[in-house]
């Protein structure tokens, strides 16, 4: 399968992808390149071969109380708010709105937006292609997608009967490129040993929004996952999740949005287990 993205050369879904794994500290956060912002990569950009691009962002120190005019020059970008919150108003002033802790917005290309950091912002910002770097497109500007955290908002619709699901949207608005999601416990345990060992044909990219889990990737390592942690596993990577809290949650991003899962073989070697500095 091959589709070709709005600003960027044919992609091949599922994109091939590496393992990674990121667990950022605050000795991480480096500038941007917009100046505005100061970022924490969390792994994708290099995963991924620079295709796709996922980091936290925070308001530079000499930034954080003005505006942030930017357009949106790369496919497109999906900001999570993981802390605090943000005022964006929309070119011309065609929409304004607050977004706080778990509201999303999905930037179009060509998108003309302000952005007004409040207090303690943290975003989760993920990007195609991976750096937004290009010179500005000509596309006509169009308006943003805007996802308010609701209870009502998690449903069962899902794979997996003990997690509930919220989806934004993304699978429609990228034809089927990617689904973004939050995915969590519903205060059911997960079944003996866990999800078992399963591959998907897809490559997925997920950081824990809160609670722990337990999870073995075979060639990349047993880890005990906690909030901040993030992970890109390649199409056809065996895996197994053993557990996770009655809390957990984590921000999954699944390309393409439609793939297979099959059941996979234990592998026969003992996995390393992640030694947490
Ligand atoms: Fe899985």
């Amino acid at each position: 399968m091959s589709s070709k993205w709005p600003y960027s050369a044919d992609v091949k879904l599922p994109i091939p992808a590496n393992f990674s794994f990121a667990s950022p500290s605050d000795s991480d956060w480096r500038p941007d390149a917009s100046g505005f912002w100061e970022e924490r990569d969390l792994g994708l950009h290099a995963a991924s071969g620079g295709v796709i691009g996922a980091t936290i962002l925070r308001p530079a120190p000499t930034r954080s109380s003005g505006e942030i005019h930017q357009a949106q020059n790369g496919d497109w970008s999906f900001l999570l708010v993981l802390g605090g919150a943000i005022r964006i108003e929309e070119g011309g002033g065609a929409q304004t709105g607050v977004l706080n802790r778990l509201d999303a917005v999905y930037i179009p290309p060509g998108a003309r937006y302000g952005m007004t950091p409040l207090d303690g912002l943290r975003l989760l910002r993920f990007t195609a292609p991976g750096s937004v770097l290009r010179a500005a497109d000509s596309a006509a500007p169009r308006g943003l997608g805007y996802f308010r955290d609701s209870p009502a908002a998690y449903t069962s619709d899902g794979p997996r009967a003990y997690i509930s699901y919220r989806t934004f949207g993304v699978r429609e608005l990228t034809q089927g490129r990617l689904n973004i999601q939050i995915s969590r416990s519903r205060g059911k345990p997960m079944p003996e040993g866990g999800t078992g060992w399963h591959t998907h044909e897809m490559t997925e990219w997920f950081m824990v929004l809160s609670g722990a889990g337990r999870l073995i990737v075979k060639s990349g390592g047993d880890f005990l996952l906690r909030p901040g942690d993030a992970m890109t596993i390649g199409p056809d990577t065996p895996h197994n999740q053993l557990s996770a809290d009655d809390d957990y949650a984590e921000f999954d991003v699944c390309i393409p949005a439609d793939y297979a899962t099959a059941s996979a073989q234990e592998p026969r070697y003992p996995q390393v287990a992640f030694a947490r500095t």
